[in-house]
């Protein structure tokens, strides 16, 4: 862009550090498991400021990159010279090649100081959040796969890179535009630490996931919780893939005999356990620790707060290996101090069973789940609330998940996104604090939208606990604290079997599911049915599928910590239709953006004047 055609380059005569630059950061990561290369980073109103660390004298680069590969990133690279100077340029990649120089009008990488001590070297950058130009990557407010690369030596010339071969290289996913600044803890804070014992992680299985009892302590009267972090037993971090701690619409009676008991979840846990459905928090492998708003807490250790937790933890084992052991888990930090508002967790969802249903080979399908505004509103209603405001959001889905999108409506208008992550990662989720608190009225509804990639399955993909099912699940956290905890709805599959060429449908209490009743052929099957048999994916049918998620009418569930239906009789007709969907300002199409694309170019064609005469 105009405004950054010139590289500025300044010379650090002593080391870049926070001290030197003048920042002060508010995040940082290992990008790689050796810990080799650290980012520290904070973000200012439309900039970012980073400083990369790498152990080596040579060439260092990083990148925003699309999905984790070269093609489509946008990369900064230099090297500190033998003669102390640095020289450091913005480049893109087209393949997995030799990245292009950007152009010398095309610099987007500014304010840059560099040095290299003995073993490392270090750089600090600014550049805007969005950019303009379709050869730099926009930092996302979702997750942003950052690459990086280094070479022991420096290139011997500085629009050249050196190729950094199989090892030196990698990406990692981050959230950048949040920082989670650390909060002062209050004098009075404890904390309470829920981790697993010794747990030996089947080496039969890729996924287990694990559940475990949690008698809460006496905690000596209410308390606040405002701030949790995970607990990972070292050399276990690429197994432990999520923790969910669960409250139970209602506790077992005996809540002794079940502290501490385990058991692989909804199969050989005990029944008392499949009430305890209300997600209370989560975190997933790559977050950090979470603090609630200042005004915020948690309410726990009060009478009718809850005595018992159930903490379900997510291994992932690839390579089955049968000798993880593992005592990871959760720390809590409590205060006594209380703040103004409880916090609420509504959960907006599809129920996570047969019914949610993804065609293979769709390079895009949609899951919707509907939170009904009648729901939110008698919700709000049986606890006198005016408003619901929504400061987190933790949107879950698996591996075909490419998109997430928790939408927010009120009468024929959609509002901007609740949250909007259009680089989901499984392998990189947490609990988000949102950019501002969002104010839900009486009315409005909420949608939580999951997009799949399904290109490479030749299967239906059901919805289902396993990471190679389908999930579809927004947890808000919110204040005041409502009764109501489940809005969610999933379409009829009545529909689908009328996509499967049934012509007359019934529902069937036998089967808890509709039948088909005509023609011949298809008599008492279920959709399911119909679908295991194998039927010809064509992209009408997937895309009669995908028309099911907003046309079909729908089963309900609004519902409140015990699962008492909290609205309506459990059946919805479908959603109404958006009339005026909310269309995001695209900050590129501005005056401003044509007019430094005109300027860049009439600043290309002087050059290239200039360059004529010479010759
Ligand atoms: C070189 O820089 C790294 C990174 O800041 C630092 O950890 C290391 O101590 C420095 N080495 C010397 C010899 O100063
Ligand atoms: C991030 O979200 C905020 C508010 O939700 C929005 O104003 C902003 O434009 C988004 N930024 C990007 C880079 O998408
Ligand atoms: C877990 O195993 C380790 C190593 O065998 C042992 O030292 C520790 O006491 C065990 N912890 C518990 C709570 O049993
Ligand atoms: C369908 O199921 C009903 C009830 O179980 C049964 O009476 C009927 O014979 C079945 N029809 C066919 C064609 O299988």
């Amino acid at each position: 862009m105009w405004t950054t055609v010139a590289l500025l380059v300044f010379v650090a005569v002593s080391g870049v550090t926070a001290a030197t630059t003048g920042v002060t950061f508010t995040n940082n990561a290992y990008l790689d498991e050796a810990m080799n290369v650290f980012l520290q980073w904070r973000r200012d109103e439309t900039t970012v400021t980073m400083q990369l660390e790498v152990q080596t004298r040579g060439m260092v680069a990083i990148g925003f990159s699309p999905n984790g590969n070269m093609p489509g990133s946008d990369i900064f690279a230099g090297y500190v010279g033998d003669d102390g100077q640095p020289y450091f340029h913005d480049f893109y990649a087209e393949a997995q090649e030799h990245p292009v120089y950007d152009g010398d009008s095309n610099q987007n990488y500014y304010d840059v100081l560099a040095t290299e001590n003995d073993t490392h070297t270090i750089v600090c950058f600014t550049r805007r959040i969005v950019l303009c130009d379709s050869n730099d990557k926009t930092v996302n407010n979702g997750t942003n796969r950052v690459i990086w690369a280094w070479h022991a030596d420096d290139p011997t010339d500085e629009r050249s890179l050196l190729y950094h071969g199989a090892t030196n290289r990698g990406s990692r996913s981050l959230q950048i535009l949040y920082p989670r600044t650390e909060q002062a803890l209050p004098d009075d804070v404890q904390t309470l630490e829920l981790l697993n014992v010794n747990y030996s992680v089947p080496g039969n299985r890729h996924t287990t996931y694990l559940c475990r009892g949690i008698k809460i302590p006496d905690l000596g009267g209410k308390k606040h919780l405002i701030r949790w972090e995970p607990v990972i037993q070292p050399g276990n971090e690429g197994a432990v893939h999520h923790f969910v701690l669960y409250t139970c619409g209602q506790e077992p009676a005996d809540l002794d005999a079940h502290d501490g008991q385990e058991g692989i979840c909804y199969s050989n846990m005990p029944d008392e356990w499949y009430h305890c459905t209300i997600t209370l928090l989560a975190w997933a492998i790559g977050g950090t620790g979470f603090n609630l708003p200042q005004n915020a807490g948690i309410s726990i250790g009060d009478t009718n707060d809850p005595k018992f937790l159930m903490l379900e933890t997510h291994y992932d084992n690839p390579d089955m290996r049968d000798d993880i052991v593992d005592s990871s888990g959760l720390r809590l930090y409590l205060t006594s101090t209380l703040r103004t508002n409880e916090v609420g967790v509504l959960q907006v969802a599809v129920e996570v069973r047969q019914s949610q249903k993804i065609p293979p080979g769709s390079a895009s399908h949609t899951t919707v789940a509907h939170c009904y505004s009648e729901c939110l509103q008698q919700g709000m209603e049986d606890v006198s609330a005016s408003a619901l405001n929504v400061f987190a959001a933790f949107p879950h889905a698996h591996l075909a998940g490419r998109t997430v999108n928790i939408r927010h409506v009120r009468g024929a208008n959609e509002l901007q996104e609740i949250f909007k992550d259009e680089f989901y990662d499984f392998n990189y989720q947490e609990t988000v604090p949102l950019e501002e608190t969002r104010q839900v009225l009486p009315g409005d509804s909420i949608l939580m939208e999951c997009t799949y990639d399904t290109t490479d399955r030749s299967d239906v993909t059901y919805g289902g606990l396993a990471t190679a099912n389908e999930m579809c699940i927004a947890w808000l956290l919110y204040y005041p604290k409502m009764a109501l905890t489940r809005c969610e709805s999933w379409p009829m599959s009545d529909w689908y079997l009328t996509s499967l060429s049934a012509t007359s449908t019934e529902y069937s209490a036998d089967k808890q599911d509709f039948i088909a009743t005509a023609p011949a052929n298809l008599v008492n099957l279920t959709a399911d049915e119909i679908l295991s048999s194998g039927v010809t994916w064509t992209d009408e049918l997937r895309a009669a599928f995908q028309r099911g998620e907003t046309q079909a009418a729908r089963f309900e569930l609004c519902a409140d910590n015990s699962n008492n239906i909290v609205h309506g009789d459990g059946t919805r007709p479908a959603p109404p239709v958006i009339e005026f969907p909310w269309v995001s300002a695209d900050e590129c199409s501005g005056s401003d953006a044509a007019a430094a694309n005109i300027a860049a170019n009439l600043l290309m064609l002087v050059m290239a004047y200039i360059i004529m005469k010479v010759m």
